[in-house]
């Protein structure tokens, strides 16, 4: 069976990772976190002491960096320089910075080059916030994952609150905001949908609705580019 590749983007909490991995499961497609690979540089320069703000010494960070992806869609684990930093880069500090990491044209150039190495075999899903737009403006599906910012905001209230942590709704709701509004107005490959990308409104779908909407759609795809 022919394979293509899906660009799955939007803001924090509509629903991306979940819903690339369970695609990436059903159709046996490698899943791809790029916002873990940004959160992997925003751990670095937080131990390393580097200032999150300087492009020029990011950059510099992330050339020196070892990051990798490792897994299939079930386990999907981050590496930095050798450590799994899976649930290290997932902290409320690697959030508040992360987006700062992510405004530089160096650290995306970079970031691009190493995702569509990754990406260079038809078969993967990639989700974060630029892939349907730069990383891969010829994927064969491209998906803009929306939802409320309240519903985004309480999805992960009870993601914290599941892992025991202390967890204030009005914080969460404050940063999201926060992150995606410096996401859009970034001047580097900024959160925007794609022209040609499905926009999927999440709010009152459940995981396994939006991950059949998504599945149906490659097989469209598949289908048609065999009749070709
Ligand atoms: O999981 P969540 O949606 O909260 O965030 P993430 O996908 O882990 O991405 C974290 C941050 O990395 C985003 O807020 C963006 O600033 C940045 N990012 C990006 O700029 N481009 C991407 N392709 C992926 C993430
Ligand atoms: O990657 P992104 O930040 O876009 O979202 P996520 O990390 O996948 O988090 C979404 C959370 O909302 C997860 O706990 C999901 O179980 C839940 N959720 C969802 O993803 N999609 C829905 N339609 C409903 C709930």
């Amino acid at each position: 069976m022919r394979k293509i590749n899906i660009a799955i983007d939007g803001p924090a909490g509509a629903g991306k990772s979940t819903v690339s991995k369970g695609c990436a499961v059903q159709l046996d497609y490698t899943y791809i976190d790029t916002g873990a690979m940004y959160r992997a540089l925003s751990l670095k320069a937080l131990r390393t002491g580097t200032p999150l703000d300087d492009g020029g010494k990011m950059t510099e960070l992330l050339k020196a960096a070892s990051i990798r992806l490792v897994g299939n869609p079930k386990v999907s684990e981050v590496y930095l320089d050798g450590e799994d930093v899976s649930e290290a880069i997932r902290t409320s500090e690697v959030d508040s910075v992360v987006s700062l990491t992510a405004a530089h044209l160096g650290v995306r150039e970079e970031m691009a080059l190493k995702q569509r190495r990754l990406a260079a075999e038809k078969g993967a899903v990639l989700d974060g916030r630029d892939i349907g737009t730069t990383i891969l403006p010829d994927a064969e599906l491209k998906i803009f994952l929306v939802a409320s910012a309240e519903e985004r905001a309480l999805r992960r209230y009870k993601e914290v609150q599941e892992r025991g942590a202390p967890a204030d709704y009005d914080e969460i709701y404050e940063a999201i905001i926060h992150r995606d509004e410096f996401d859009k107005a970034r001047e580097h490959s900024p959160l925007k949908k794609a022209e040609d990308a499905v926009e999927i409104d999440t709010t009152a779908l459940t995981v396994p609705e939006v991950i059949s909407r998504i599945t149906a759609l490659a097989e469209e795809k598949v289908n048609q580019s065999h009749d070709v």
